[in-house]
């Protein structure tokens, strides 16, 4: 497994394309009640922005998309509603996961899905390991996550597996039992539907992402509101603590060969 860079214990290369992008989709409700609609219709709507929004990022290069799905706070829905929303998944599952696969992108889902049941188990499974050796980006789905769920999952496995050491745990030993372990660290976190909140989402991975907060309903989300927050992105300066003055230096070119002695 590749070892990425941690935004803490050192400092990230920062490229002009992100290289993860991690997206809370929220709105596809209100833009159902706008247009009358029942709130499964947004959900509908909302699965197939993925899809353009997966193809966009595939695109611009981007190494890594996470896209929050359902949270482990959304059972306290209807369970009208959160069935709804399992029977879309089994669906998108069924039909995404050949795409996907001809497209070369590796699918990943995280999170404590058995409480979904036994079915989404099946096709979660079936889609990582049809999935697993493709060299395009990375998709992960974020289905019951939490990012508290996560922080205590990882340090039970952290402990069980070194039952000999007490205390004295490092950030990239935490790190690594994280359930995105395979990934660097957000650059970008877009949230869609106006809130400016994380929800419980990826509590550590996001110490040093950019934030990006749009009023843009996830289901009227596309291609050139991606491109509208990678240019935010752009317009950053990314400082991981220190001033502007070191990030200037430090993104200078080293001198060329024959420049140096
Ligand atoms: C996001 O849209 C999708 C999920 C949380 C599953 P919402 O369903 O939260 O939409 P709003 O926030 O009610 O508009
Ligand atoms: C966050 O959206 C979770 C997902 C998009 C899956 P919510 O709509 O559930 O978030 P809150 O409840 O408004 O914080
Ligand atoms: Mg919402």
């Amino acid at each position: 497994m590749p070892t990425f860079f941690s935004s803490t214990s050192d400092i990230p290369q920062v490229e002009a394309v992100p290289r993860h992008i991690a997206i809370i989709m929220d709105g596809n409700g209100r833009w159902a009640k706008q247009r009358m609609l029942p709130r499964a219709a947004g959900h509908k709507r909302g699965v197939e922005i993925v899809r353009e929004v997966v193809k966009a990022c595939a695109a611009r290069g981007v190494g890594f998309l996470t896209l929050f799905a359902f949270s482990s706070e959304n059972w306290r829905r209807p369970a009208e509603e959160v069935s709804m929303l399992k029977q879309l998944f089994i669906l998108a599952l069924e039909r995404e996961a050949e795409r996907l696969h001809r497209n070369g992108i590796r699918l990943r889902v995280v999170g404590d899905i058995a409480p979904f049941g036994q079915k989404i188990v099946e096709l979660v499974a079936r889609a990582e390991k049809l999935t697993q050796e493709n060299k395009g980006m990375t998709l992960t789905i974020a289905a019951n996550y939490g990012g508290r769920w996560d922080l205590l999952q990882a340090m039970q496995r952290l402990v069980e597996s070194n039952p000999q050491q007490r205390g004295a745990f490092t950030e990239e030993q935490l790190a690594s039992c994280l359930a995105m372990a395979y990934a660097p660290e957000p650059d970008l976190f877009i949230r869609t539907g106006g809130e400016q909140r994380i929800s419980n989402f990826l509590l550590w991975q996001l110490a040093y992402s950019e934030f990006y907060f749009t009023d843009t309903l996830w289901p009227d989300f596309d291609a050139a509101a991606l491109d509208r927050a990678i240019v935010s992105y752009q317009q950053r300066e990314r400082r991981f603590g220190r001033t502007s003055e070191q990030v200037e230096q430090t993104s200078k070119k080293p001198p060329a060969k024959e420049e140096l002695a």
